[in-house]
């Protein structure tokens, strides 16, 4: 038995976009099996406190606390936060060993113990460890969750911009805060595409739910770090994930149910008119999670639970709503800050498209100016997207 952790594991979700964005060197915060039967010498790094490590350092463990560590202690070096062992790699050279090399031994995901019991133990694609299941499901979401069929079936997706437009046109003359109003946008349609239009009354509610969700991923657990101290739980931790799973299990049940009866009533039907849980439940099975490669039809070689679905679609929400709206908002705040290139693409936007009809997908290939801008948001460069979030779980 080995375990593979990390403390990236404490910034993911919340905070993973803002950090992985300015991350100016591959950075790579590995954990160390910690039940080797010989002990192998670590690597070097500052000297730790019995018991606790190196936790005290807990706040330079941001780019450029790192950076700072490296200098001193070398390209790869050692930190122990209480059990855990992590290991940062800073150089090329033993970045190229870990990600190409040893890729095979590094290819999971580290999960604290929050993200172990709201991903239903791993029952979702981005914590899956590497192996059948994680295939399988990734063929699911790019065959059927991302496709580009879909995509152009997502006639809601303009009806939510065509709403914002309406709703900053109102508002002529007036300051509008375009970070709120874009992650309404991005919920709006991820919500829609993910239960359909109409369950459109749960939504505040499922706002709250991802909300505590969000916290609980990135609240500082004891227990993460020093097992046995897991009962003082000061904050109430561990009330809070069996509350926070257990409205997430009534709500989407819910919604799991009314789509189950929708098909046996012969709905099923068009095609372009299915959301992401009729999709999900083509693969449905009341048995638990099967899974066999031997076979080309997927739908004969993964069987999914209620708990695969819930963990999907919350993996979803989570990878498609705070990172598409803080891509949007960013490239909108720098071309703020340039009024060169802001002039640029209005320009194009006027030349190419006019100023009396919506932009189309088609138009995309002949605004070269625009889709320069988009990329060179900052992210761009730690996210090829879609591909990144396709790749092997990494402890990246
Ligand atoms: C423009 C849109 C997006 C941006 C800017 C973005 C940004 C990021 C960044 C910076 C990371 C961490 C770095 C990495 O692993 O390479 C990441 C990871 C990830 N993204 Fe995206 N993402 C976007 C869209 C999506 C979408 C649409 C999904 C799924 C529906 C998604 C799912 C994930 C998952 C599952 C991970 C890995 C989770 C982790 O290890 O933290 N992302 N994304
Ligand atoms: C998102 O949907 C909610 C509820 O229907 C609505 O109040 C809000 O204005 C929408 N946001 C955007 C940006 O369209």
């Amino acid at each position: 038995m080995e375990d593979y952790y990390s403390l990236a594991v404490q910034n993911l979700l919340s905070f993973r976009a803002s950090l992985f964005a300015v991350i100016p060197v591959l950075l790579l915060l590995l954990g160390l099996a910690t039940r080797l039967r010989r002990r192998p010498p670590y690597p070097p790094g500052p000297p730790g406190l019995p018991l606790i490590g190196n936790m005290l350092m807990m706040d330079q463990l941001t780019h450029r606390g790192l950076a700072k560590l490296a200098k001193k202690y070398g390209g790869i070096f050692h930190l122990r936060m209480g059990r855990l062992h992590v290991v940062a790699v800073t150089s090329p050279d033993v970045v190229q060993q870990v990600l190409q090399v040893y890729d095979h031994i590094f290819s999971n995901r580290p999960a604290s113990i929050a993200i172990r019991y709201l991903t239903y133990d791993r029952a979702d694609m981005a914590f899956a460890h590497y192996g059948p299941f994680w295939r399988q499901m990734r063929k699911i979401c790019v065959m059927k969750l991302f496709s580009r069929k879909r995509a152009e079936s997502w006639a809601s997706v303009r009806d939510e911009v065509d709403d914002l437009i309406r709703m900053v046109a109102a508002s002529v003359g007036q300051p509008v805060n375009i970070g709120e109003l874009i992650f309404g946008l991005t919920m709006n349609i991820t919500y829609r595409a993910a239960f359909g239009s109409s369950c459109k009354d749960g939504q505040e509610e499922f706002i709250r739910i991802l909300q505590e969700f969000s916290k609980l991923f990135g609240a500082f657990n004891m227990a993460d770090f020093i097992p046995y101290l897991g009962w003082v739980d000061p904050q109430g931790l561990n009330s809070r994930l069996v509350k926070a799973r257990r409205s997430l299990d009534r709500f989407i049940d819910t919604i799991i149910d009314d789509h189950i009866k929708k098909r046996n009533e012969g709905g099923g039907g068009d095609e372009a008119d299915t959301d992401m849980v009729d999709d999900l439940l083509a693969f449905f099975s009341e048995e638990s999670a099967k899974v066999s490669e031997s076979t080309e039809d997927l739908h004969h070689s993964i069987k999914l639970t209620r708990d695969n679905i819930k963990a999907v679609i919350m993996d979803v929400m989570f990878g498609g709503t705070e990172t598409v709206a803080s891509a949007i908002e960013w490239t909108m705040a720098e071309l703020m800050r340039s009024t060169v290139d802001l002039k640029k693409v209005q320009q194009e936007l006027a030349e190419v498209v006019g100023l009396h009809r919506r932009i189309h997908e088609a138009d995309l290939e002949k605004l070269t100016y625009l889709r320069c801008t988009l990329s060179r948001r900052p992210s761009a460069s730690t996210h090829r997207f879609p591909s990144s979030s396709m790749r092997p779980p990494r402890t990246l």
